[in-house]
């Protein structure tokens, strides 16, 4: 795509990464409609209220994007939460909320915005994935989870809708220092004391020394810029940037073992 001012849709954009990535476009000259469930107001970019979770609200969300701009050039999927715990201490409601905002929240937004993008001849959809997507992570499995479907969702809707001139990519962060916090899964299972705050101590200190959600931007800017956005592109930093490299060449058992020595995990 060109420098011409593109109009850019942006699901969680109040804080964190939708934030960094509304406020760097923005500065590039588009136009931003950003949405989150609190909303808010920014001197940049439009900030409205927008709940993935509910179909009319992303409709609405999509409709008054199309009456001030008049077309959708780029969707941003990047609402997303997380959930920590064991897999076994999270209940079916706990999974449900969660791929309700991180999958399913993707899929309306997605479908409310792709009819125009086929309409108006092309368009782009990245999709905010994670590392996550890619490996297991203990006691962030079933983000893992969701974020493993989005893969598989992204992947097979990049092949259906190329013909219609709109590629889709995925983003996939390691740690990025922002405020996201898992909810705590609801059913605590004794069992699992001790290794969980272990492994909870080394997701925090990650966390600690991560980068700004602002290499996030750069990379999405980078997409919306090429001339054919490639599916997937990581934004790690110190050791998760031998992941992607480490997926293609190691053998599940190594890998497994390495993450077994990172998290300390008992066994
Ligand atoms: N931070 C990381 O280390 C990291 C790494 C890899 C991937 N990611 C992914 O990056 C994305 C953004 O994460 P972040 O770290 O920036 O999180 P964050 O700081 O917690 O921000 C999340 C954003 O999503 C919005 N949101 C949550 N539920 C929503 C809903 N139902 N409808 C609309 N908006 C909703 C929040 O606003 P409201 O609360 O106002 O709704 C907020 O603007 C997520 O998809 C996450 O999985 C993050």
């Amino acid at each position: 795509m060109t420098m011409t001012p593109l109009v850019i849709l942006i699901t969680g954009a109040s804080r964190g990464i939708g934030l960094a990535c509304a406020e760097h476009l923005a500065a590039r000259g588009h136009r931003v409609f950003g949405g989150s469930r609190t909303g808010g107001e920014h001197a940049a970019f439009t900030l409205s209220r927008l709940d993935v979770r509910d179909e009319d609200s992303v409709r609405e969300w999509v409709a008054n994007a199309l009456e001030q701009a008049g077309r959708i050039d780029v969707l941003i999927n990047n609402a997303g939460i997380s959930l920590a715990g064991a897999v076994e201490e999270a209940s079916a409601e706990d999974a449900w909320a969660l791929f309700d905002t991180n999958l399913f929240g993707v899929i309306r937004a997605t479908n409310a915005v792709l009819p125009h993008m086929r309409v108006d001849g092309g368009g782009r959809i990245i999709n905010i994935s994670s590392l996550a997507g890619r490996v297991g992570v203990p006691y962030l499995g079933l983000y893992a989870a969701s974020k493993h479907a989005l893969e598989g969702y992204s992947a097979t809707l990049r092949y259906e809708v190329r013909r219609f001139g709109v590629y889709v990519s995925l983003v996939e962060p390691g740690d990025i220092h922002t405020g996201i916090t898992g909810t705590p899964t609801s059913n605590p299972q004794t069992a699992y004391d001790g290794e969980r705050e272990r492994v909870n101590a080394v997701h925090d200190a990650n966390m600690r020394d991560a980068p700004p959600p602002q290499r996030v931007a750069y990379v999405v800017e980078r997409i919306i810029n090429a001339r054919r956005p490639r599916l997937r592109y990581t934004v790690t930093h110190g050791g998760e940037r031998l992941v992607p490299l480490a997926l293609r060449i190691l053998p599940d058992s190594w890998l497994e073992a390495l993450a077994r020595r990172i998290y300390r995990l008992e066994r």
